[in-house]
């Protein structure tokens, strides 16, 4: 298991990355972050859920909280403000309140989202992320950038509201489809392009559709980019200056994507 620290004062919080046992470690830190909460809301990828149903029921079993889950259909399309009215009244119809915990399990789009219902409902509940998606492991998850699409743009809408942590287990990304690993893999090479040195020589030995034999090289290029990104939003939270680095090629593929009315392509 790595730990990596985003460093915001009280606000602090850690990026776990492991291969281990999710029951164990994700209840752990559910305990830790949402003890006071009476209710623990979970907003899903129905996908995701299907897939992992078992391990996350008894995962939240664990948890003493009561529980309320809402399956949502991902994609770029889901990312707007029909969803974030759904979630509101999910979240308003089962009595929400501020010391309450939101749990997102998904790829950008769910964490996105669910990170912006969190951060304006009741004026801001505490939430956590756990990212399924490679992309979401490296980028979306991390650094409280939270929101949703408009017409005019991708992300106009949106809040900087951080997690309290954020929990990312391999047994997720070990069903993703090659085109997903494939859009991780753009955010990768971005950090790549950004730091040099080592990462650009891992990266050039990593294949396209990495095998297990890779296994330890796709790990090393996760935490990689993980903990540069965690030092940027560290330093620079608000994106003042030195964290539009990361915004490195989005110009252009926001444009393409809004050309395309999202969903086509996926972001990576
Ligand atoms: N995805 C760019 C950022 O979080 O700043």
């Amino acid at each position: 298991m790595t730990k990596v620290t985003v460093k915001l004062n009280s606000r602090t919080y850690p990026i776990v990355i492991s291969h281990r046992m999710v029951e164990k470690e994700l209840s752990d830190l559910l305990k830790k972050y949402s003890g006071k909460a009476t209710r623990l809301f979970v907003v899903i990828d129905a996908k995701v859920y299907k897939l992992y149903a078992e391990v996350l029921d008894s995962t939240l079993s664990r948890c003493k909280q009561d529980v309320h889950i809402i399956r949502l259909k991902a994609g770029e399309r889901a990312k707007g403000s029909r969803t974030l009215n759904r979630l509101y009244t999910f979240l308003l119809e089962n009595e929400v309140s501020r010391s309450d915990f939101l749990l997102a399990i998904g790829g950008g789009v769910i964490t996105d989202l669910s990170g912006y219902t969190s951060a304006t409902i009741l004026r801001g509940i505490s939430w956590g992320a756990v990212p399924t998606t490679l992309l979401g492991v490296v980028d979306a998850s991390i650094g409280g950038k939270t929101g949703i699409n408009h017409a005019k743009g991708k992300n106009l809408i949106g809040a900087f509201w951080q997690p309290t942590f954020v929990y990312c287990n391999e047994l997720f990304l070990s069903s993703l489809p090659p085109r997903q690993i494939l859009a991780g893999l753009g955010e990768i090479v971005k950090y790549a392009g950004l730091c040099g040195g080592k990462m650009i020589e891992q990266l050039a030995q990593l294949q396209t559709s990495p095998t297990k034999e890779q296994l330890p090289l796709m790990r090393s290029l996760i935490v990689e980019s993980v903990q540069y990104k965690a030092d940027i939003v560290s330093k620079d939270e608000r994106e003042g200056k030195l964290r539009m680095w990361l915004n490195l090629g989005h110009t252009f593929g926001h444009g393409i994507e809004r050309s395309l009315s999202y969903g086509k392509l996926l972001h990576g």
